[in-house]
């Protein structure tokens, strides 16, 4: 079938929205007609070069739709089920899977990414990212890269469950491992590191201070949960030491929108013994040095941790996240900034590198 669809021809192109032939699901695959996909900063790292993709790629990783059609074998969903899509899909069975680590699922690992191509343009097969492509009107998935939700969430609201919500919350929740009465340093307080200000928030934390060198980031975490939202790392650390007799944090995220390991030592130095730091940011492929003193980090006992998918298990807690959401213990709703149309995700994406948004989202 036809549909259109937001295609990356290379590093330093625009997104290009254009007609493009659509595969009919396979054996094991379902037809999404996405409502809504957030811009995500990571589908921006194609753009820059940044992070190695292939190219010509339909991006989008961050969706939320109906399912139009299922191919043969198909079992988890129906047509009319709506759903959040998932990149890094669990098979729910490889030693990950089974050890409660389903975001670091082999299978999902092993798989070759790119290697499906279920768009074509200008006679050549196009992938798409995380193998999900949600930036278009529709889009053929593996049945395991859906989860299917109730009818009565709004899509912009569950689009943000498959990246920004999952990852930051759980980048507290999970990988900081935040409990009552820690102190939490969350530098990057964007779409992703916003949910880390709730995670925190839920966690029971004592302190949660926002770094975010734009003004509305500062403001909106205050709204989100922040005790204190600060423009500089220096700032964060003078506060800290003020507020915590010189403890520092028990946890600092790392979620600006393009990791530096120039500044890492900096982040580790605002937690204080035993303190772990989360680098939730993508950083460029090609840098592999960071600037730490290593001395300091042993004697003190630190931990440092990536940060794949916040350590969430999708089918644990995206239901989990939507319970949250209903009772009013988490926001959703108002993550969004601004809506866009699929012909304005350049503008959508000048805005996010404006600072102009919380999260953009396309609505469709
Ligand atoms: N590990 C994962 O699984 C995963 C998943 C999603 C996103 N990410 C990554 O997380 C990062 C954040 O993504 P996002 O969508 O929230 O981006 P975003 O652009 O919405 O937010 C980044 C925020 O960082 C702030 N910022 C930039 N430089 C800063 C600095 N020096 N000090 C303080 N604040 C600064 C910006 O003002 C912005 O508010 C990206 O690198 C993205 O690729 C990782
Ligand atoms: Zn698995
Ligand atoms: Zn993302």
């Amino acid at each position: 079938m036809s549909t259109r669809a937001a295609i990356l021809w290379g590093v330093g192109e625009k997104w290009s929205v254009e007609d493009v032939d659509l595969a009919e699901p396979g054996f094991g695959q379902v037809r999404v007609k996405i409502h809504a996909t957030g811009l995500c900063h990571s589908d921006d790292h194609a753009v820059t070069g940044d992070m190695p993709t292939p190219f010509p790629l339909v991006g989008g990783h961050e969706g939320a739709g109906v399912v139009e059609a299922v191919g043969p074998g198909v079992t988890r969903v129906a047509p009319g089920d709506h759903v959040v899509l998932i990149f890094q899909p669990p098979c729910g069975h490889c030693r990950n899977c089974a050890r409660g680590r389903s975001n670091l699922c082999l299978n999902a690992a092993l798989q070759d990414y790119g290697a499906a191509k279920p768009f074509k343009a200008r006679g050549r097969d196009i992938a798409a990212t995380g193998d999900l492509g949600t930036f278009a009107d529709a889009t053929v998935v593996s049945e395991r890269c859906v989860v299917k939700i109730a009818k009565d969430v709004p899509f912009a609201a569950a689009s943000l469950l498959g990246c920004a919500v999952t990852t930051g919350w759980g980048a507290a929740v999970y990988l900081a491992e935040v409990e009552p009465g820690d102190n939490v340093v969350v530098i990057g307080s964007g779409g992703v590191g916003i949910n880390s200000v709730q995670g925190a928030r839920h966690a029971g934390a004592n302190l949660v201070v926002a770094v975010d060198t734009v003004e509305l980031k500062r403001r909106k975490a205050l709204e989100f949960g922040a005790t204190h939202a600060v423009a500089s790392v220096e700032e964060a650390k003078e506060l800290l030491a003020e507020n915590t007799d010189g403890r520092m944090a028990d946890a600092a995220i790392l979620s600006v929108g393009v990791g530096d390991g120039g500044i890492l030592g900096q982040i580790v130095d605002l937690t204080g013994p035993a303190g772990t730091t989360v680098v939730t940011s993508v950083s460029p492929f090609a840098s592999t040095s960071v600037d730490l003193n290593l001395a300091l980090f042993t004697l003190s006992q630190k931990t440092l941790r990536g940060n794949v998918y916040g350590g969430v298990q999708v089918h644990r807690d995206i239901p989990l996240l939507l319970d949250l959401y209903r009772q009013g213990h988490l926001k959703l709703d108002e993550l969004i900034t601004k809506t866009y149309t699929l012909d304005q995700i350049n503008e959508g994406y000048a805005d996010m590198h404006a600072g102009k948004n919380l999260r953009g989202v396309i609505a469709f």
